[in-house]
């Protein structure tokens, strides 16, 4: 088999990370992960790529789109194993949107009992949070949850 030391086949690829090897072609097809092509146009794929693997999998459990792994994951050097500097660097690169998304999860968990300033009046609090539903002027949305730009940010953290 034409595989050299540190390399893995598809198959292994697929066992070792726990991800089918459609959806590991699928990922090649998006610029997520890189193989090289033996001579019997077989793909093999440096051992880091189960890192890769493992990223690319825990960004689609949080709902990041793969269209930004892979923008992070071209960071990477492909002609050597990355460091655990590269690593901390694209980790620094995305730690902005990703605080994002922690925010919104958040607010999905401890801010939608409360009025949120939608415009819906529906809740008992609305009359008071949101009278007449005066938080219109600000623009769309749940202004209670939103700054001046229409970012999120909890409700007494914002005007
Ligand atoms: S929850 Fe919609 S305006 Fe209060």
């Amino acid at each position: 088999m034409d595989i050299e030391p540190g390399e893995l086949t598809v198959g292994q690829l697929s066992e070792r990370s726990g991800v089918a090897i459609s959806a590991l072609h699928f990922y090649e097809r998006q610029g997520l992960i890189l193989s090289r092509r033996t001579s019997g146009n077989q793909r093999r794929y440096k051992r880091d790529t189960l890192r890769r693997v493992a990223l690319v999998r825990i960004a689609q459990r949080v709902g990041v789109p793969l269209a930004e792994v892979a923008a992070i994951l071209k960071l990477l050097p492909e002609n050597r194993t990355p460091t655990r500097a590269d690593w901390e660097r694209i980790s620094e690169c995305w730690q902005a949107e990703l605080d994002r998304r922690i925010l919104h999860l958040e607010q999905l968990r401890d801010d939608f009992k409360d009025c949120v300033g939608c415009g819906c009046l529906s809740l008992d609090r609305c009359a008071l949070a949101n009278p007449y539903d005066a938080l219109a002027a600000k623009g769309p949305g749940p202004r209670r949850l939103m700054d001046n730009e229409g970012e999120p940010c909890h409700p007494g953290k914002c005007a």
